[in-house]
């Protein structure tokens, strides 16, 4: 079975768009530490649907459409077709893309969405804890049973405790495992909380 690592690391890393453009293990731990093992029982998964808050380059929208055999992804990002988000335009028309320029703490937005219908919502947009706290609260409900919804960079572990008004959160302090690297560039926000729905 291919990995995320696999993937992420085996091929050139730097290109735009590249799966490894993605920051989720460059600059966090989230693959080795989080996501190679959560993701494993959606791999083979029938039509996998997932909505990911904040696209940027488009790396880790190319990084879920080569791992998962079946999935459709919705991005949202205030900034599409702005900046480095324009390296994201190439995946406008892919057939299992739909891009959306919205914030993801727009409720009028997310209320066209259907609830129960997600797989798996990933919030790695502004990383604002204001942000985070409205997501959650608007989107929650859109994530269907077994399914999965992911807060990253929450920037402390005093901000979590906003997020705990939803209940069967789990809290991961990626920051132990790279205290010297953090320490270098002054950075404490590789810290994720997911809700197994
Ligand atoms: C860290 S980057 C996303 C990285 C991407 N998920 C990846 O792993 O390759 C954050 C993105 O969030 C977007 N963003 C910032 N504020 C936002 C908001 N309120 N709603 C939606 N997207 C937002 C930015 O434009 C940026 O593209």
């Amino acid at each position: 079975m291919t990995t995320l690592k696999e993937i992420y690391f085996e091929q050139p890393v730097g290109k735009s768009g590249h799966p490894g453009n993605t920051d989720k293990e460059t600059h966090h731990s989230y693959i080795s530490g989080f996501y190679e093992e959560a993701f494993k029982e959606y791999k083979n998964k029938d039509d996998l649907q997932i909505l990911e808050i904040g696209i940027a380059h488009g790396g880790s929208i190319n990084l879920w459409l080569q791992y998962f055999d079946d999935v459709y992804i919705t991005g949202v990002d205030l900034f599409l077709n702005e900046g480095i988000v324009k390296d994201a335009n190439r995946f406008m028309y892919h057939e299992r893309v739909n891009l959306v320029k919205k914030s993801g703490t727009d409720k009028e937005y997310i209320d066209t969405l259907k609830d129960d219908f997600y797989d798996i919502i990933i919030d790695d947009g502004s990383h604002k804890i204001g942000d985070q706290v409205l997501s959650l609260k608007y989107m929650y409900s859109k994530v269907k049973k077994g399914g999965l919804y992911i807060i990253e960079d929450i920037e402390s572990i005093e901000a979590t405790k906003q997020l705990e008004f939803q209940e069967g959160w789990v809290k991961l302090d990626l920051n132990k495992d790279r205290v010297e690297q953090n320490k270098k560039r002054n950075r404490y926000d590789n810290i994720i909380m997911y809700w197994k729905k």
